[in-house]
Protein backbone atom coordinates (compact mmCIF):
# COMPACT_ATOMS: atom_id res chain seq x y z
CA UNK A 1 0.00 0.00 0.00
CA UNK A 2 1.49 3.58 -0.89
CA UNK A 3 0.96 6.71 1.27
CA UNK A 4 -1.39 8.94 -0.11
CA UNK A 5 -1.41 12.54 0.32
CA UNK A 6 -3.39 15.63 -1.31
CA UNK A 7 -3.49 19.09 -1.38
CA UNK A 8 -5.97 21.04 -3.16
CA UNK A 9 -3.18 23.04 -4.31
CA UNK A 10 0.65 23.25 -3.70
CA UNK A 11 3.81 24.70 -5.02
CA UNK A 12 5.14 21.27 -6.72
CA UNK A 13 4.65 18.01 -5.61
CA UNK A 14 8.31 17.54 -6.85
CA UNK A 15 9.49 19.80 -4.41
CA UNK A 16 7.23 19.07 -1.76
CA UNK A 17 8.92 15.44 -1.56
CA UNK A 18 11.93 17.42 -2.16
CA UNK A 19 11.52 19.15 1.44
CA UNK A 20 9.96 16.22 3.27
CA UNK A 21 11.21 13.12 2.02
CA UNK A 22 13.60 12.38 5.27
CA UNK A 23 10.06 11.79 7.28
CA UNK A 24 7.79 10.07 4.40
CA UNK A 25 7.85 6.49 3.99
CA UNK A 26 9.38 4.20 0.40
CA UNK A 27 6.42 4.94 -2.07
CA UNK A 28 4.08 7.85 -0.91
CA UNK A 29 2.50 9.38 -3.66
CA UNK A 30 1.38 13.37 -3.68
CA UNK A 31 -1.38 14.41 -6.01
CA UNK A 32 -2.28 18.14 -6.50
CA UNK A 33 -5.79 19.52 -7.53
CA UNK A 34 -3.60 22.67 -8.87
CA UNK A 35 0.23 23.18 -8.74
CA UNK A 36 1.34 27.10 -8.71
CA UNK A 37 4.90 26.25 -9.60
CA UNK A 38 4.80 23.12 -11.43
CA UNK A 39 8.59 22.34 -12.41
CA UNK A 40 9.38 20.75 -15.98
CA UNK A 41 12.46 19.16 -17.54
CA UNK A 42 15.35 21.61 -17.99
CA UNK A 43 14.12 24.16 -15.75
CA UNK A 44 11.52 24.57 -17.80
CA UNK A 45 8.36 25.23 -15.62
CA UNK A 46 4.86 22.77 -16.02
CA UNK A 47 1.44 24.61 -16.12
CA UNK A 48 -1.61 23.06 -15.35
CA UNK A 49 -5.11 25.55 -15.25
CA UNK A 50 -6.39 22.63 -12.81
CA UNK A 51 -7.57 19.89 -15.64
CA UNK A 52 -4.54 17.53 -15.38
CA UNK A 53 -3.38 14.97 -12.78
CA UNK A 54 -0.37 16.12 -11.24
CA UNK A 55 1.07 13.80 -8.52
CA UNK A 56 4.88 13.10 -7.48
CA UNK A 57 6.24 9.68 -6.55
CA UNK A 58 8.98 9.62 -3.75
CA UNK A 59 11.30 6.04 -3.40
CA UNK A 60 13.95 5.64 -0.86
CA UNK A 61 14.27 2.16 -0.46
CA UNK A 62 16.53 -0.16 -3.01
CA UNK A 63 17.51 2.93 -4.88
CA UNK A 64 20.80 1.87 -7.07
CA UNK A 65 22.35 4.74 -8.72
CA UNK A 66 23.38 2.61 -12.12
CA UNK A 67 19.74 2.09 -13.23
CA UNK A 68 17.58 5.49 -12.40
CA UNK A 69 18.00 6.39 -15.99
CA UNK A 70 15.39 3.52 -16.31
CA UNK A 71 12.82 4.60 -13.72
CA UNK A 72 11.04 7.43 -16.46
CA UNK A 73 11.16 4.76 -19.03
CA UNK A 74 9.44 2.13 -16.60
CA UNK A 75 6.71 5.09 -15.50
CA UNK A 76 6.45 6.07 -19.29
CA UNK A 77 5.71 2.26 -19.60
CA UNK A 78 3.04 2.24 -17.17
CA UNK A 79 1.32 5.18 -18.26
CA UNK A 80 1.05 3.44 -22.00
CA UNK A 81 -0.67 0.57 -20.66
CA UNK A 82 -2.97 2.98 -18.56
CA UNK A 83 -3.93 4.83 -21.52
CA UNK A 84 -3.90 1.38 -23.47
CA UNK A 85 -6.54 0.47 -20.73
CA UNK A 86 -8.83 3.14 -21.24
CA UNK A 87 -8.86 2.21 -25.48
CA UNK A 88 -6.29 5.41 -26.08
CA UNK A 89 -2.90 4.34 -28.26
CA UNK A 90 -0.08 6.11 -27.36
CA UNK A 91 3.65 6.27 -27.59
CA UNK A 92 6.70 6.87 -25.45
CA UNK A 93 9.01 9.89 -26.71
CA UNK A 94 12.53 8.80 -24.86
CA UNK A 95 13.28 9.63 -22.22
CA UNK A 96 10.53 11.43 -20.76
CA UNK A 97 7.16 12.31 -22.69
CA UNK A 98 4.00 10.42 -23.36
CA UNK A 99 2.73 11.30 -27.08
CA UNK A 100 -0.98 10.50 -28.45
CA UNK A 101 -1.47 11.62 -31.85
CA UNK A 102 2.29 13.26 -32.11
CA UNK A 103 1.38 15.80 -29.48
CA UNK A 104 2.57 15.26 -25.85
CA UNK A 105 0.09 14.32 -22.97
CA UNK A 106 2.00 13.66 -20.17
CA UNK A 107 5.67 14.45 -19.18
CA UNK A 108 7.70 13.19 -16.81
CA UNK A 109 10.63 14.59 -14.26
CA UNK A 110 12.70 12.53 -12.26
CA UNK A 111 14.80 14.21 -9.30
CA UNK A 112 17.21 12.40 -7.41
CA UNK A 113 18.51 13.99 -3.93
CA UNK A 114 22.69 12.86 -3.28
CA UNK A 115 23.95 13.04 -0.27
CA UNK A 116 27.10 10.22 -0.05
CA UNK A 117 24.98 8.25 -2.67
CA UNK A 118 21.27 8.51 -3.87
CA UNK A 119 19.10 9.45 -0.88
CA UNK A 120 15.68 9.61 -2.52
CA UNK A 121 14.08 9.46 -6.18
CA UNK A 122 11.23 11.91 -6.31
CA UNK A 123 9.40 10.99 -9.89
CA UNK A 124 6.95 13.95 -10.70
CA UNK A 125 4.52 12.82 -13.73
CA UNK A 126 1.38 15.99 -15.20
CA UNK A 127 -1.36 14.08 -17.30
CA UNK A 128 -3.16 15.86 -19.51
CA UNK A 129 -6.43 14.84 -18.40
CA UNK A 130 -9.60 17.14 -19.11
CA UNK A 131 -8.27 20.30 -20.71
CA UNK A 132 -10.41 21.64 -23.56
CA UNK A 133 -7.92 23.52 -25.41
CA UNK A 134 -4.39 24.64 -24.84
CA UNK A 135 -2.92 28.32 -25.10
CA UNK A 136 -1.93 28.89 -29.05
CA UNK A 137 1.34 28.66 -28.22
CA UNK A 138 0.90 24.53 -27.40
CA UNK A 139 -2.02 23.88 -29.41
CA UNK A 140 0.07 21.90 -32.41
CA UNK A 141 2.13 20.53 -29.31
CA UNK A 142 -0.14 19.28 -26.48
CA UNK A 143 -3.16 17.27 -26.03
CA UNK A 144 -5.37 16.06 -23.48
CA UNK A 145 -7.46 12.47 -23.07
CA UNK A 146 -10.12 14.28 -22.89
CA UNK A 147 -9.52 15.89 -26.65
CA UNK A 148 -8.99 12.03 -27.86
CA UNK A 149 -11.61 10.21 -26.28
CA UNK A 150 -14.30 13.52 -25.34
CA UNK A 151 -14.65 11.65 -21.81
CA UNK A 152 -14.13 14.02 -18.71
CA UNK A 153 -11.67 11.66 -16.22
CA UNK A 154 -11.46 11.34 -12.68
CA UNK A 155 -7.80 12.05 -12.11
CA UNK A 156 -8.28 10.03 -8.69
CA UNK A 157 -9.08 6.76 -10.86
CA UNK A 158 -6.68 7.18 -13.43
CA UNK A 159 -3.86 7.89 -10.60
CA UNK A 160 -4.76 4.32 -9.46
CA UNK A 161 -4.76 2.56 -12.19
CA UNK A 162 -1.48 4.22 -13.16
CA UNK A 163 -0.14 2.95 -10.04
CA UNK A 164 -1.68 -0.68 -10.60
CA UNK A 165 0.95 -0.91 -13.74
CA UNK A 166 3.66 1.10 -11.88
CA UNK A 167 4.03 -0.98 -9.17
CA UNK A 168 3.45 -4.62 -11.29
CA UNK A 169 6.85 -3.36 -13.52
CA UNK A 170 8.24 -2.02 -9.96
CA UNK A 171 8.25 -5.07 -8.36
CA UNK A 172 9.84 -6.46 -11.61
CA UNK A 173 12.27 -4.04 -11.38
CA UNK A 174 13.46 -4.55 -8.20
CA UNK A 175 14.02 -7.96 -8.83
CA UNK A 176 15.95 -7.44 -12.02
CA UNK A 177 13.74 -8.52 -14.07
CA UNK A 178 13.56 -5.62 -16.87
CA UNK A 179 10.10 -6.57 -18.63
CA UNK A 180 8.61 -3.48 -18.68
CA UNK A 181 11.81 -2.33 -21.49
CA UNK A 182 9.38 -5.05 -24.17
CA UNK A 183 6.69 -2.34 -23.21
CA UNK A 184 8.89 0.86 -23.86
CA UNK A 185 11.16 -0.31 -27.26
CA UNK A 186 7.85 -1.60 -28.77
CA UNK A 187 6.15 1.96 -28.21
CA UNK A 188 9.37 3.80 -29.11
CA UNK A 189 7.73 7.59 -30.40
CA UNK A 190 11.22 8.74 -32.29
CA UNK A 191 12.27 4.65 -34.17
CA UNK A 192 13.11 6.06 -37.64
CA UNK A 193 13.07 10.16 -37.31
CA UNK A 194 15.33 12.23 -37.54
CA UNK A 195 16.32 14.50 -35.05
CA UNK A 196 17.94 17.79 -33.81
CA UNK A 197 20.18 17.51 -31.10
CA UNK A 198 22.87 18.70 -28.98
CA UNK A 199 25.52 16.30 -28.58
CA UNK A 200 28.51 17.31 -26.19
CA UNK A 201 28.08 21.18 -27.01
CA UNK A 202 27.76 20.29 -30.63
CA UNK A 203 24.24 20.62 -32.95
CA UNK A 204 23.70 17.43 -34.81
CA UNK A 205 21.05 15.73 -36.81
CA UNK A 206 21.41 11.83 -35.90
CA UNK A 207 18.71 9.48 -36.93
CA UNK A 208 17.32 7.60 -34.18
CA UNK A 209 17.23 3.37 -34.41
CA UNK A 210 15.64 2.12 -31.33
CA UNK A 211 15.60 2.49 -27.60
CA UNK A 212 18.66 0.40 -26.14
CA UNK A 213 17.74 -2.52 -23.51
CA UNK A 214 19.35 -0.06 -20.76
CA UNK A 215 17.69 2.33 -21.33
CA UNK A 216 19.66 4.35 -23.44
CA UNK A 217 18.96 6.21 -27.31
CA UNK A 218 20.65 4.22 -30.35
CA UNK A 219 21.10 6.71 -33.25
CA UNK A 220 22.54 6.81 -36.46
CA UNK A 221 25.63 9.78 -36.11
CA UNK A 222 28.13 11.00 -38.65
CA UNK A 223 27.42 7.21 -39.71
CA UNK A 224 28.11 5.78 -36.70
CA UNK A 225 25.87 4.13 -34.13
CA UNK A 226 25.77 6.23 -30.70
CA UNK A 227 24.05 5.20 -27.49
CA UNK A 228 22.99 8.49 -25.62
CA UNK A 229 22.11 9.03 -22.11
CA UNK A 230 19.42 11.31 -21.00
CA UNK A 231 22.20 13.67 -19.74
CA UNK A 232 24.02 14.02 -22.47
CA UNK A 233 21.24 14.67 -25.05
CA UNK A 234 19.00 17.53 -25.62
CA UNK A 235 16.11 16.86 -28.32
CA UNK A 236 15.67 20.52 -29.98
CA UNK A 237 13.14 19.12 -32.43
CA UNK A 238 12.14 16.03 -34.33
CA UNK A 239 11.67 15.68 -38.17
CA UNK A 240 9.41 12.93 -39.57
C1 LIG B 1 8.33 17.73 -18.54
O1 LIG B 1 7.69 17.28 -19.49
O2 LIG B 1 9.11 18.68 -18.68
C2 LIG B 1 8.14 17.11 -17.19
C3 LIG B 1 6.91 17.64 -16.54
C4 LIG B 1 6.66 17.07 -15.16
C5 LIG B 1 5.51 17.73 -14.49
C6 LIG B 1 5.13 17.06 -13.21
S1 LIG B 1 3.58 17.59 -12.59
C7 LIG B 1 3.86 16.78 -11.08
C8 LIG B 1 5.33 16.97 -10.73
N1 LIG B 1 5.53 18.20 -9.99
C9 LIG B 1 6.24 19.08 -10.69
O3 LIG B 1 6.53 20.22 -10.30
N2 LIG B 1 6.57 18.59 -11.90
C10 LIG B 1 6.10 17.22 -12.04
Amino acid sequence: MHKYLYFEEIDSTNTFLKNHYEELDDQTVVQAGHQTKGKGRLGRTWNDDSSSLVFSILLKENLDASRLDLLPLLCGAAMVKTLEQEGIPSNIKWPNDIIIQDKKCTGILLEAIHEEGVKAVIIGIGVNLNDKSFPSDLTFKAISLHQVTSKVYDSRVVLTNFMKNFDFFYHQFLDRDDSFMEVVKSHSYLDGKRVYLNYYGEDQHATVLSIAEDGTLKVRLNDKEVFLNSGEVTLEKNYN
